[in-house]
């Protein structure tokens, strides 16, 4: 169970992972996520459903390698198993014919509003998609995206693939056009969902931002991913991901994304340490 049928590189801090996962696969909707564990003993780490198929019984996730537990499961070959995956978690996003509506993807974001897409355009809306990264070798699934969008705009931070712009100027852009805008999603980091969710506030759009805080059994139980949205607590786990962008107390959210930071931090010396121990060992069996 939880096989991992195929592993692709998408760019030098990016992975896309197919997992064989039927009864996640079965109810899983855009705008959810999973907790998986990569060992019995490793810690669980909250990845949103990048896409799903439900007749193949497979999950397909993307993960960034920034910490232990996201090197390790990049540690993982194809046939090898996770030792849990529970989802889907969180509410799924709310599909309704808008009209006309626009994704921003920033980084890692990019995958996460790949079933959106999918599933607003399912329904009849007109999906505009602003995807952008720091630069070229950041950006993935700009194929892909086209296939789930009426418009795609590629921007990078650094010009070096596409137009050189943040991806809040091509959205201002469209705002600004005069053309109607039902509904904007911003999904990416916490300070690029803040400044997605500030661009559109004047010009009065909703717009929904997937809130990435540090979530333990992504259940409820803990209280570890409590946000404060429009001056009421909530657990993002289970009363988001997503909300409403413009409501979101992001200096609380961008604080307690920074708390275990120096636990992160030993936890990716000590894997570092352990992958020197296993090295010597290795060569004195070759
Ligand atoms: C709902 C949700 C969906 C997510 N989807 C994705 C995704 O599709 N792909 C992806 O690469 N990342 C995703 N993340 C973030 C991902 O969970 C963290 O990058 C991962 O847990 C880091 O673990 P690590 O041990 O490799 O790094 P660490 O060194 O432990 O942490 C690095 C940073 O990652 C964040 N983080 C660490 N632990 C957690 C945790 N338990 N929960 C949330 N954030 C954490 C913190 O900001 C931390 O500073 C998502 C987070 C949430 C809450
Ligand atoms: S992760 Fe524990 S309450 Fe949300």
């Amino acid at each position: 169970m939880y096989r991992i049928l195929a592993k692709t590189t998408l760019t030098p801090v990016t992975t896309e992972y197919l997992i064989e996962a039927p009864e996640v696969a079965h109810q899983a909707k855009a705008g959810q996520f999973v907790v998986l564990r990569v060992h019995e003993q490793g810690e669980r780490i909250p990845l949103t459903i990048a896409d799903y198929d439900r007749e193949a019984g497979t999950i397909t996730v993307v993960a960034q390698e920034i910490g232990s537990s996201t090197l390790r499961l990049k540690s993982l070959e194809v046939g090898d198993s996770l030792a849990s995956f529970t989802g889907p978690l969180g509410r799924p996003t709310e599909i309704e014919p808008d009209g006309t509506v626009i994704l921003v993807g920033g980084g890692l974001g990019i995958a996460p509003i790949y079933p959106i897409c999918r599933t607003l355009r399912e329904a009849g809306n007109h999906v505009i998609a602003i995807i952008g990264a720091r630069s070229g070798d950041l950006l993935f699934w700009e194929d892909k995206m086209r296939d789930v969008t009426d418009e795609l705009i590629v921007v990078t931070d650094d010009g070096s693939y596409a137009r050189k712009a943040l991806v809040t100027e091509p959205l201002k852009e469209l705002l600004d056009s005069g053309r109607k805008i039902d509904r904007v999603w911003g999904i990416g980091p916490a300070i690029m969902m803040k400044f997605v969710a500030l661009t559109t506030k004047s010009y009065g759009v909703d717009t929904l931002v997937s809130l990435n805080s540090i979530m333990v059994d992504g259940t409820g139980m803990c209280g570890a991913c409590r946000v404060a949205v429009g001056g009421r607590t909530f657990f993002a786990c289970v009363d988001g991901p997503e909300f409403d962008g413009h409501q979101v107390d992001w200096d609380l959210l961008l604080s307690r994304q920074r708390f275990y930071v120096q636990e992160e931090q030993r936890a990716l010396e000590l894997y570092q340490q352990s992958l020197q121990q296993a090295e010597p060992e290795e060569t004195s069996r070759s």
